[in-house]
């Protein structure tokens, strides 16, 4: 077995994704590139081993239930546990999102990746993650699932449009974070979700204002919590998001 802290991000073949693979490999990790498209991973992974980062490639399409078992089984082969596990991946659906003419098909298709998979890559990596002395599931979700924020004045401000697909999808894998820290809670697994800001990356047509290695920070902060850190939370840089 690996001495070396093994990590897998989840999308990271671009955007915000490859920058907390970045980020955990400059801690000297080695990192699993978890992406659907071969040519797109491989060129991700090329691109994090030029900058000195351990990098491999895991084929991983999160809406599939046997792209995560092999992915599972990929990283037993090649780690033969899991430390870190980061779900990323994420699909905005397009816009607009009105409630009132949204195609349910969009809202369907959302929560498949962004909730469900979630759920589904974890449950493949949990047992290589029980085999680690400090694992962490950091989810990146984001402050327009806070139904709070949603619900104060200026919501158009602070957490963009309508959208009724994307939103609920953060408030849902919100929910989903803390039912796994609440049956979690009694192991060493913490988990928690993070929200990167608002970054330029293809998710919002690069209308973001912060940089995918500005957005990346608090997973990377998640993904290195000490063992008496928090879980079941949701943070940003600032500090708690509240639900
Ligand atoms: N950008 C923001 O302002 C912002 C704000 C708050 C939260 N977030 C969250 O940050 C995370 C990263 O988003 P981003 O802004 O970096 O977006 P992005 O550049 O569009 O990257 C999304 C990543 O997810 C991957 N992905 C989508 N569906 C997938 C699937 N079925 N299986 C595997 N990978 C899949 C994409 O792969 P392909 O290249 O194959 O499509 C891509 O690598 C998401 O969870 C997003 O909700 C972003």
């Amino acid at each position: 077995m690996r001495e070396r802290t093994t990590a897998l991000v989840t999308g990271a073949n671009k955007g915000i994704g490859y920058e907390i693979a970045a980020g955990l490999g400059a801690l000297g990790w080695s990192v699993g590139v978890g992406a659907r498209d071969d040519q797109r991973r491989e060129a991700a992974v090329e691109r994090l081993r030029a900058a000195g980062v351990d990098a491999f490639g895991v084929p991983l399409d999160v809406t599939d239930d046997a792209s995560a078992t092999a992915a599972a089984r990929l990283i037993e082969d090649q780690a033969g546990r899991l430390d870190v596990l980061v779900n990323n991946a994420a699909i905005a659906g397009g816009m607009p999102q009105e409630p009132s003419s949204v195609d349910p098909a969009t809202v369907r298709a959302v929560v498949e990746t962004n909730v469900i998979g979630v759920i589904r890559v974890t449950n493949a990596m949990l047992p290589l993650l029980r085999r680690s002395a400090s694992p962490r599931i950091v989810n990146v979700s984001s402050s327009v699932g806070s139904l709070t924020r949603q619900s104060e004045p200026g919501a158009e401000q602070t957490t963009g449009p309508v959208a009724v697909a994307y939103a609920p999808s953060k408030t849902f894998l919100n929910a989903v974070t803390l039912q796994y820290a609440r049956e979690l809670s009694g192991t060493n697994i913490l988990i928690n979700a993070g929200c990167p800001g608002y970054v330029a990356t293809d998710l919002n047509g690069f209308r973001g204002v912060r940089s995918p290695e500005q957005g990346a920070a608090i997973a990377v902060k998640l993904a290195t919590l000490p063992d008496d850190g928090p879980t079941g939370r949701f943070f940003d840089d600032a500090g708690i998001v509240p639900w």
